[in-house]
């Protein structure tokens, strides 16, 4: 079914956890879902490839075009492989990399916690029974009303990264678990959050310490790597600064007790990626280095490397055409494009693997394109894109590891296309 519908019916299996406290609750439903997890939900296919639940699926479903589809065993697999590698962190799920029901409903019901940017999504996992005390209001932009609903709702942690947002939480959030979060540069991201969301390290020396004396709880420090990192050392680099900032405030009478490192986690997209086991392995090598054995309270925000390779788009060619010039490439237009999902190919930034009936046979080199009357909509021109000559209009192609970051990417009517329609499996 193709639906958006809100259900509660996936929290059965761990029904019980809504009355459990913060401290325990995670911890006891994690253990649980370790513990029930069947190796058989081992990925069916290679990572970022095709499952074979999905590929039965595409077999016989009759779908609109585009349109996403995502298998849910998949995201509880990628939670669960983090869950093993990094059995210290809390796992809060970034929701905007996918916020579909049955995503958020399978995650509650493993015990996850979520990193929530808006009111909207807090009601989501609140609707979804998840309690407030395992929701984190993680964006560091929000309305001063904002606060005070998400508040008044129970939520207790909130991030910032400047004095002004710290005077709204302090004003409307009185008493509650704030961090800061940390400038990053992000590099060997591909699609790197650096500038906008962050302040210099000094400055959230300062910021903490006013935090503690206007009565809120300075718990800790978050950074982000940048996403798409598949550079393992930057979480060393980002570990190191935060044990400095740790040394420094405990100078100043104020002992921190919480790192939040963010995402960065990986799909696979048209390289080979670092395993889940080996950013546990790397991460926990850090930490041990900068923190010795007294560990802080570990969290981790992954939204790609969860829901990234669950999700596949089917799409449909509409045009093939040869223009002359462009060094004599074909343009392939796409049902699908920059504004129907697949905003990430931004700068080429991220690059999808994209399979089509005629793979195995002779290529070519495109330009590929979304069908939108805006020349913006351009997927990609210069990242060395091959698709088989045979490729004609109507053909159905798949777009591999699109779970993360689309959907809601997803214009709403934009030349009156309708937005990316998803189903989860
Ligand atoms: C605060 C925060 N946490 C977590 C994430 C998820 O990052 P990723 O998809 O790289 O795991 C993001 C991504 O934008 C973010 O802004």
């Amino acid at each position: 079914m193709i639906a958006t519908e809100k259900g509660l019916g996936a929290l059965s299996r761990f029904s019980s956890f809504e009355n459990e406290t913060v401290e325990n609750d995670s911890a006891a439903s994690r253990r649980a879902a370790l513990a029930v997890v069947p190796s058989a939900l081992a990925h069916t296919a290679e990572r970022g490839g095709v499952s074979g639940k999905i590929a039965a699926y595409l077999e016989t479903a009759d779908l609109p075009s585009p349109c996403l589809v995502v298998d849910v065993d998949i995201v509880e697999q990628n939670w669960v492989e983090l869950a093993r590698s990094l059995p210290t962190a809390k796992i809060y799920y970034a929701v905007k990399a996918n916020p579909a029901n049955e995503i958020v409903s399978r995650l509650a019901g493993l015990g996850s916690s979520f990193d929530t940017a808006s009111m909207g999504e807090i009601d989501l996992c609140l609707e979804h029974g998840v309690p407030p005390s395992r929701l984190s209001f993680g964006n560091t932009i929000k309305k001063e009303r904002d606060i005070a609903a998400a508040f008044a709702k129970g939520v207790r942690m909130f991030a910032f990264d400047s004095m002004a947002e710290l005077e709204k939480i302090a004003r409307v959030a009185p008493g509650s678990r704030v961090y800061c979060r940390v400038l990053m540069e992000c590099e060997g991201a591909e699609w790197p959050l650096s500038r906008k969301f962050g302040c210099e390290p000094q400055m959230a020396v300062d910021l903490l310490v006013a935090a503690r004396d206007m009565g809120l709880d300075a718990y800790g420090i978050s950074f982000h790597v940048g996403s798409q990192q598949t550079d393992l050392s930057q979480y060393d680099k980002a570990l190191s600064h935060t044990s400095s900032l740790f040394a420094a405030l405990g100078a100043r009478g104020l002992d921190l007790r919480m790192v939040n490192l963010g995402g960065g986690f990986p799909s696979r997209y048209r390289t080979d990626v670092p395993t889940i086991s080996a950013y546990g392995e790397a991460i926990m090598t850090a930490l041990t280095r900068h923190f010795g054995h007294s560990l802080p309270d570990i969290i981790i925000e992954p939204g790609r490397g969860v829901v990234g390779d669950a999700g596949v788009i089917q799409a449909e060619v509409v045009l093939v055409s040869e223009k002359g010039g462009a060094d004599g490439r074909r343009w392939v237009y796409l049902d699908v494009g920059k504004f129907h999902g697949l905003a990430e190919t931004m700068d080429e930034a991220i690059k999808y693997r994209i399979e089509t009936p005629h793979d195995g046979k002779e290529t070519s080199p495109v330009i590929l394109a979304g069908p939108t009357c805006d020349s913006a909509d351009i997927l990609y021109e210069k990242a060395d894109y091959r698709l088989p000559v045979d490729l004609v209009a109507g053909d159905k192609v798949r777009i591999l590891a699109t779970g993360a970051y689309t959907t809601t990417y997803s214009a709403v009517c934009f030349n009156g296309f309708p937005p990316l329609a998803s189903v989860c499996i």
